[in-house]
């Protein structure tokens, strides 16, 4: 049995969840490559001894050197610094530009074909970077904020309302930070809008929740961020990329005028499939959830000139 080839750039904790999530499910052959010597390796070589208890078909193989990587199906870019106490947010902007920009070089050259998802933060700038170095179609190079974010609210919704979690579909759009949109009138517990459920108030203490809880996160980790539920996210759309499942994730993807909104990264819905990003079907917002969508773009927009006059 042969799989696909899937790279994961960056052997840290969202990395190697999203590695040993793959394999786990079968999804693809997951090489992890990173800059440490060793880690790549070790994590890989912890995750076959895995695979001897779960049976598991799929293999794990760790390296330092991108010719491993070469001929990928899809390539998962994580590699990137959290920011550290001191650290402006220019100075991390500055840091992982860098990073994504190496990166991106190389992946590029080893695997011309795949499809690339980013997952280094600040999301929406680093995803746009990614793309415009890559020279691929926007097609093929994207990002994973909304899967993340929409599973928090998911499950803020899910314990608000004792709902069942396999009830409850939820719907973030957005920047992947403070400007992140919810949308609890789009988000259902067995198809009931999550607006109808609870009162207004509640619905809206949810909706602060979901903003803020990368944060919450980071404040009880102390020593990094979240990994369990980015890492699975990842792996979400990487299953629905490879199973060419028409799957529809909200996922980072370039606007063109969508939502009235054009050259800004940002999660919508999107068709994914084998080729990428499929199509962008547009939801019917209402004004006030159009104008926030806006409004959270205008801050994307806002980042990517600042990133684009600092490297220029
Ligand atoms: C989060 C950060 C890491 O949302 O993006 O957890």
């Amino acid at each position: 049995m042969s799989y696909p080839k899937v790279t994961v750039v960056g052997a840290g904790q969202v990395g190697a969840t999203a590695a040993f999530t793959l394999i786990t499910r079968d999804v693809g052959d997951v090489m992890l490559i990173d800059v440490a010597e060793g880690l790549p390796q070790g994590k890989a070589l912890d995750m076959m001894h895995a695979r001897s208890v779960l049976k598991f078909g799929p293999r794990a193989a760790g390296t330092n050197d991108y010719a491993d990587t070469a001929g990928s199906d899809v390539v998962v870019i994580t590699a990137g610094v959290p920011r550290r106490p001191g650290m402006t947010r220019d100075e991390l902007l500055a840091i992982n530009a860098g990073i994504v920009s190496s990166v991106i070089e190389r992946a590029v050259a080893a695997s011309p074909d795949a499809v690339f998802i980013c997952v280094t933060n600040p999301l929406d700038v680093m995803t746009d970077l990614a793309w415009k170095l890559s020279g691929l179609p926007a097609s093929r190079v994207f990002g994973m904020g909304g899967v993340l974010d929409s599973a928090r609210f998911a499950y803020f919704i899910a314990e608000a309302t004792g709902a069942a979690i396999g009830d409850v579909e939820a719907l973030v759009v957005g920047a992947h930070g403070d400007a992140m949109v919810p949308l609890p009138r789009m988000s259902t517990v067995a198809g009931r809008p999550f607006t109808d459920l609870l009162p207004t108030e509640e619905v809206a203490e949810v909706v602060r929740r979901t903003v803020f809880c990368g944060a919450e996160v980071v404040g009880l980790l102390k020593t990094g961020s979240a990994f369990y539920a980015p890492g699975v996210s990842v792996a979400a759309m990487v299953e629905a990329i490879l199973g060419d499942t028409g799957a529809i994730l909200p996922s980072c993807v370039r606007l063109t005028g969508e939502y009235g909104i054009d050259g800004v990264h940002m999660s919508v819905p999107a068709l994914l499939g084998r080729g990428g990003v499929l199509g962008v079907p547009e939801l019917a917002l209402d004004a006030d959830e159009l104008a926030a969508l806006r409004a959270s773009a205008t801050q994307v927009a806002e980042q990517i000139a600042a990133l684009e006059a600092a490297r220029a």
